[in-house]
């Protein structure tokens, strides 16, 4: 079995066919690509945590097409938490935001992993919010990788993932941020960013107080090594001006770097040829995937600003590098 890559109207109609009897479809965001199932079909959750062989700790989001379609899934504890929510609604979705908010009880346990806590979110992708609407039940869907590993942003780097284990994927074409959407929970005391995402801090404080959270978070899902590449990815720590070309190599470089080091390698990619964030984050996991499959034993990286979308382009590599390193090899402890 090989997943067939559906188009268009056609498309849109086989992939409700597909998810009203139960069955999982990639499907395209502005983000990255999701695995879709019914949210309040158990077997169709089942499906989903089965192909990409994730744990059943690891909840799902579940996407909407409109906010009118909250109360499906959540059941707010106050008046001042729904305005909130209202708020951040009307001026960030549809986007790349995801909300923690407290769960209705009668959404299935395997979608929450458990939680009494739902992560939500509506998205813009026109194919999706298709989708939901006919389909007429909420979707959850978490990135159609394989667990741990590279997200997909394009159909075809899907059906590499999972080709083989899901009958169709919907082509929506590349995904516009090419990051996942950030994920913010919702309490009395404010906002707690859990993953930084294309949706900066500066964009969600105006909404409440942001309540710090330190370090790396350990959500179920964002585990300290994900995202990984099969090779070493190590993150360079000096200027990659003074690296020395190693025609045994991959360098993922940030923006244009001298000929002598676009030469030097075994493969080089750059994320932005002009040093755009956005650009560069669109572009990370495709190039990683690229380099991931060249001839060079190991990828060196080099570092963003950490600023904008430059923060969740960093929290990646950095997991990415820590994956890369501590599963099946003798290299210990994140990043070099
Ligand atoms: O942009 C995105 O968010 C993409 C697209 C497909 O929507 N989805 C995505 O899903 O990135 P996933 O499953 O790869 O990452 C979701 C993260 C995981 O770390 C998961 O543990 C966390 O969100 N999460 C989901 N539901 C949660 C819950 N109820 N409580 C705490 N964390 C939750
Ligand atoms: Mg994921």
């Amino acid at each position: 079995m090989s997943a067939r890559i559906l188009e268009g109207e056609q498309g849109i109609g086989e992939s409700v066919a597909l998810l009203r009897a139960g069955e999982v479809v990639a499907l395209p965001t502005e983000t990255v690509y999701g695995l879709a199932g019914d949210a309040f079909q158990p077997l169709a959750l089942a499906r989903i945590f089965e192909a990409k062989g994730r744990p059943l700790s690891d909840p799902l989001i579940v996407h909407l097409p409109e906010a009118g379609w909250l109360e499906r899934v959540v059941r707010f504890q106050s008046l001042e938490q729904s305005s909130v929510v209202m708020e951040l609604a009307s001026a960030l979705w549809p986007g790349p935001l995801t909300l923690l908010l407290p769960k209705r009880e009668d959404l299935p346990e395997l979608v929450t992993a458990g939680s009494s806590k739902v992560a939500v979110r509506i998205t813009s992708h026109p194919l999706f919010q298709e989708v939901l609407r006919r389909l007429d039940s909420p979707l959850a869907a978490p990135s159609a990788n394989r667990f741990g590993r590279i997200s997909p942003t394009s159909a075809v780097d899907v059906r590499i993932e999972l080709g083989e284990k899901i009958l169709a994927i919907l082509d929506g074409g590349p995904c516009q941020h090419g990051m996942e959407s950030t994920i913010v929970e919702v309490v009395k005391e404010g906002l707690r960013i859990l993953r930084p995402g294309p949706i900066s801090e500066d964009q969600i404080k105006k909404y409440g107080h942001i309540i710090p959270v330190s370090g790396i978070v350990n959500t179920p899902g964002s585990l300290p090594g994900h995202y990984a590449p099969a090779k070493h990815l190590h993150i360079l720590k000096k200027d990659i001006l003074g690296l020395a070309p190693d025609p045994k190599a991959a360098l993922l470089a940030f923006s244009m770097p001298p000929a002598e080091l676009l030469q030097g390698f075994a493969a080089v990619e750059v994320l932005s040829p002009g040093g755009d964030l956005r650009e560069a984050a669109a572009n990370f996991y495709g190039a990683l995937r690229r380099l991931d499959n060249s001839k060079a034993d190991i990828i060196w990286a080099e570092s963003l600003p950490e600023q904008g979308i430059g923060i969740a382009v960093m929290d990646r590599m950095r997991r990415s590098s820590y994956g890369s390193t501590t599963s099946a090899s003798s290299h210990q402890g994140g990043t070099s």
